[in-house]
């Protein structure tokens, strides 16, 4: 096998017949997911919607995992929008302190994959406690050189690239000439991470909900109906592979055209 999977795929499984069709010289270097469909999951089951973000949270860790296991270099996670304030308190509360028990929980994963976890959106307005969780996680996982985990917390994409112009502005000796895109994206939470390759939303929306709006330029799209707790590593080895079957043109013409002007 070409990949480290020992004790997390099964020989013979399903799992396994789709990771030997995967080419590990073509996985996507950035996969980024909108995590959607946990309360409609919960309320299939007439469970309250919180339960629905708990199942949410084992999907999150064997995904992390598979990327680990895989060699994908980053993985971002919508996690929390600033637009989800507007939820009843109640479930957002909730859904914090769920976060701040994962985050507590998963040191021992972290360190045994040398996973890197940082965070995008605005820290203001994020509760002290997971604030003071994630700092922890984040300077703990600081040196590891295997996948990184961006988790997009209290993220709006359009106050993302508003923030960048903020920093534009204040930064000493800008000048408007010289400001180009690769100088934008510098300012971004995303600086210095590639943009996504792949864009996954669970869950059947056809929308982008105010997520990555500048990263996700030239991104392959990929939206199945599962909802996020379903979401396993067989739904995400069936994601790769449909990117590995994508023809990746940029706005050029693919080279066999390109003889027929
Ligand atoms: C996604 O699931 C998790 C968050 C937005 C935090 P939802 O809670 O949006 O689930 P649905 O869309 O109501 O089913
Ligand atoms: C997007 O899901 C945000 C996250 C997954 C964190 P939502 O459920 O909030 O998006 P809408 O409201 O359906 O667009
Ligand atoms: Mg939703």
């Amino acid at each position: 096998m070409k990949f480290d999977l020992k004790g997390f795929i099964a020989p013979g499984s399903e799992e396994e017949a789709l990771v030997r069709q995967l080419d590990p010289s073509r996985l996507p270097q950035h996969v980024a997911v909108i995590m959607d469909g946990n309360g409609r999951w919960a309320e299939k089951r007439k469970k309250p919607r919180i339960e629905g973000h708990r199942a949410g949270s084992k999907a999150v860790q064997e995904v992390v995992e598979a990327c680990a296991r895989l060699g994908i270099r980053v993985l971002t996670l919508y996690a929390f929008s600033k637009e989800n304030w507007k939820r009843p308190k109640r479930e957002v509360a909730r859904l914090w302190r769920l976060l701040e028990d994962y985050l507590q929980k998963q040191d021992k994963q972290l360190i045994k994959n040398k996973i890197r976890l940082i965070v995008i959106g605005q820290r203001e307005g994020i509760p002290g406690s997971v604030e003071r969780e994630l700092e922890r996680v984040e300077t703990l996982t600081r040196a590891h050189d295997g996948l990184t985990v961006v988790l997009a917390l209290n993220y709006s994409g359009r106050s993302e690239i508003v923030d960048a112009i903020k920093r534009i502005l204040q930064s000493p000796g800008v000048n408007p000439e010289s400001l180009d895109e690769a100088e934008f994206a510098r300012h971004l939470d995303t600086a210095g991470i590639p943009d996504p390759d792949l864009l996954i939303r669970t869950s059947g929306e056809l929308r982008i909900s105010n997520f990555l709006l500048w990263q996700i330029a030239y991104s392959e799209i990929w939206i199945t109906p599962v909802l996020w707790p379903d979401f396993r590593r067989r739904e995400f080895l069936r994601a790769l592979l449909d990117f590995q079957k994508r023809e990746r043109r940029f706005g050029a013409v693919h080279a066999r055209s390109s003889e027929n002007a």
